[in-house]
């Protein structure tokens, strides 16, 4: 009796309008990855070789797997911990498993990086940018040591758990709808400033003119581009499952998945229009594909350092739609954890959500002390996110293809999207993805070894 009055007590929560799922949806996927991850990658895979492959892996095999993801949380309205056990029975617990692990582990890093990306906004604002490489470098080394770092993890953890207690509607879903817009504003004007730069051209040709063939069969460009656009699209981790699990039955899923993967693209690309242009204008190019962190956090502050007060200006614009970018994608991954709180043990979402953010400080501490272990951990992070993709395409294509028939038939979609996305989910995504999960894993213990 107590059990049942608990069950009716505890309402589900619901977005407020189909926009508002969509603007949480794209806050999840636009993040650091869009604005420090495509530019890295791209400018190691050959450019135009690396964003073709990354498009082809976007089109083929995320797309349905974004469906896949919206079938199962809207079907299921339950958190991604719980959905395959709902939909599948209690073998498919481990995909649960995997889906709270992964984003707590790209949550605790995630969380140190942006403290990074604060204590250089505050830098910019407050006391000037670097004025070489070896000034920036050496910033980056304070920033990134110590009780500094902490601190930016802390502060944006503590942010996470104050946003996300407020619930999916007055919380994600209001926090979505004044970024986003902010975000694309700020984005716009760059990438206009940015092609006015003397050698903006220089920076295209680098970015999207390069075309090197043979970087569409070099395992190390495929693995990135499997992990960008997984990364990107925050898919293969459960995020989309939790955010659809709160949805009514109405909206169409596969014209929603499209939007939040062609807004996340376009973010991708305008990003790398606006950091190739800063990079090479200011005869950086060397240094851009030595690692993600100096792409961003050394080379950039240094380049826009060279640029007086502008380049200031650009630099505190740029930094604070980083850190736009990155609270909307932390508040999904944190929200994985909380739901699951609240879904199995009933738990408060306040209550819930200050255990997820200290859990998540804690395992958090060591990449906070070393950028090595970082790396690492994110390296692995990005395999796991396949590997949830390709469990999750097989799931949905072979053991509950009636899931996604229900789902597709609410979401009105034609018989002609029906039958492609079936086929798909059936023969074409799962096999491709298990392909670029054994070349990843192949790559990145061949890193490893070496
Ligand atoms: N998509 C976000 C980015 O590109 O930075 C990060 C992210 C969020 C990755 C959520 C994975 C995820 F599940």
């Amino acid at each position: 009796m107590v059990f049942i009055l608990t069950e009716k007590s505890i309402k589900r929560e619901q977005w407020g309008s189909k926009l508002g799922f969509v603007l949480a949806a794209v806050g999840s996927a636009v993040g650091l990855g869009n604005l420090w991850g495509f530019a890295y990658r791209s400018s190691q895979g050959g450019g135009a070789a690396f964003v073709l492959l990354y498009i082809l892996v976007v089109l083929v095999v995320c797309l349905p797997i974004f469906v896949a993801e919206f079938a199962l949380g809207r079907n299921t309205s339950t958190s991604a911990f719980l959905a395959p056990i709902k939909a599948a029975g209690p073998r498919w617990a481990p995909l649960g498993w995997l889906f709270l692990i992964a984003p707590l582990a790209i949550a605790s890093y995630y969380a140190v990086i942006m403290g990074w990306t604060a204590d250089i906004f505050i830098q910019s604002l407050f006391v000037g940018l670097p004025l070489n490489p070896e000034e920036s470098s050496s910033l980056f080394d304070s920033i990134h040591s110590g009780k500094r770092d902490l601190i930016g993890q802390i502060f944006s953890l503590g942010l996470g758990a104050y946003i996300i207690s407020g619930g999916i509607k007055k919380g994600i879903e209001k926090l979505n709808k004044i970024c986003i817009p902010i975000l694309f504003i700020i984005l716009i004007s760059l990438a206009i400033w940015a092609a006015f730069l003397t050698n903006s051209g220089v920076g295209y040709r680098n970015f999207l003119l390069n075309f090197d063939i043979n970087q569409l069969a070099n395992p190390t460009t495929i693995r990135n581009a499997f992990s960008q656009a997984f990364f990107s699209l925050s898919l293969g981790i459960g995020i989309m499952i939790t955010y659809a699990s709160y949805l009514n039955k109405k909206s169409d899923l596969p014209k929603q998945a499209i939007q939040i993967a062609s807004l996340d693209t376009i973010v991708g690309l305008m990003a790398g229009l606006i950091t190739f242009p800063i990079i090479f204008s200011f005869g950086l190019g060397e240094t851009i594909s030595k690692s993600t962190i100096a792409t961003l956090f050394i080379t950039i502050p240094s380049g826009l350092g060279q640029y007086g007060s502008i380049g200031r200006l650009v630099a505190i614009l740029f930094f604070g739609l980083a850190y736009i970018a990155a609270i909307t994608s932390l508040i999904s991954l944190l929200e994985i954890p909380v739901a699951t709180l609240i879904d199995k043990f009933k738990i408060k979402r306040n209550l819930a959500s200050i255990l997820t953010v200290g859990f998540t400080f804690i395992i958090g501490i060591p990449s906070a002390l070393s950028t090595n272990i970082l790396g690492n951990i994110d390296a692995i992070a990005n395999v796991l996110l396949i590997l949830g993709g390709f469990l999750v395409s097989f799931l949905v294509g072979w053991v509950i293809p009636k899931t996604l028939d229900i789902e597709l038939k609410n979401s009105g979609s034609s018989s002609l999207t029906k039958a492609y996305l079936k086929f798909m989910l059936k023969y074409v995504t799962p096999i491709i993805v298990a392909w670029g999960l054994i070349i990843s894993v192949y790559d990145l213990l061949k890193g490893w070894l070496s």
